[in-house]
């Protein structure tokens, strides 16, 4: 299983080979082209280099298209604990990455007379890919660098990333402090509701405890938390 962090890291590397190679290609100078499509006149770069730098950008909209399929079905879940700040900026940079690709390929096959803004549209979209990671960049570490020694734990991280994924990000397991055991039934009744496959399936203890083992929850103020909701019930 291909995860949303490789494909992050992808999109990244990708992103800058193609902004640097495209940056490069724009050094060459216009030659005039009277009659042809951009009244700039037609670049000098040689052709090998612009094919490869075509074969990255379809890279890159390859990605962003893997990205979005598995992104956009946690918009429904977007509240409370799973949407900070960042995590709005992150969304909203997305959707900006989208449109500038839209308007690359507007401009490169209906408007070429708009071509010499075509290096502009790549550094802007270079930079949204970039603040667009760097949003998440700090959860997602944290969580890849979670201690996994045995096969057994490799593979309830994996499954955590897999199952936790289709509604959020790794953000929230950094936040509130419910039990780790009550989290997860919260989450299995969230996927319940809103039709969505269990994320625990047989595997619920098994993701309880390696949560509790890495990012170590009281149920003390778990008690405390359902003393408050007692007696707010009471008043
Ligand atoms: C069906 C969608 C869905 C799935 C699947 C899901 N979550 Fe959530 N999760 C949510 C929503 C919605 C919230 C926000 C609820 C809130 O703010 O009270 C949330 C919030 C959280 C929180 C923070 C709130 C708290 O009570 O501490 C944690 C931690 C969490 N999820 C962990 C997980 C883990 C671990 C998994 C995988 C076993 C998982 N989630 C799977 C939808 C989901």
């Amino acid at each position: 299983m291909i995860t949303n962090a490789t494909l992050g890291v992808a999109f990244l590397v990708l992103g800058f080979a193609a902004t640097v190679l495209q940056l490069w290609l724009w050094t060459f100078p216009m030659v005039p082209d009277p009659g042809g499509p951009d009244p700039h006149g037609k670049t000098s770069a040689p052709p090998f280099w612009r094919m490869v730098h075509r074969v990255l950008g379809y890279g890159f909209v390859l990605i962003y298209l893997a990205l979005m399929a598995r992104m956009i079905p946690r918009i429904p879940f977007l509240e409370g604990e799973t949407a900070d700040t960042a995590t709005w900026i992150h969304l909203a940079l997305g959707w900006i990455i989208g449109i500038l690709l839209v308007g690359k390929v507007v401009i490169l096959r209906f408007a070429q007379e708009w071509g010499n803004r075509l290096r502009a549209v790549g550094v802007i979209l270079f930079l949204a890919t970039l603040v667009m990671l760097g949003t998440i960049a700090r959860p997602a570490q944290t969580f890849a660098s979670l201690p996994a020694t045995t096969v057994a734990e490799r593979q309830t991280k994996a499954l955590i990333s897999e199952n936790c994924g289709t509604c959020h990000g790794a953000m929230p397991l950094f936040h509130g402090d419910d039990s780790w055991s009550h989290v997860l039934e919260e989450m299995q009744e969230i996927a319940q509701k809103s039709s969505r496959p269990d994320p625990l399936g047989s595997r619920g203890s098994e993701m309880a405890a390696y949560l509790q083992k890495v990012l170590p929850r009281s149920e003390r103020r778990e008690e405390r938390h359902r003393e408050r909701e007692s007696e707010r019930e009471d008043d």
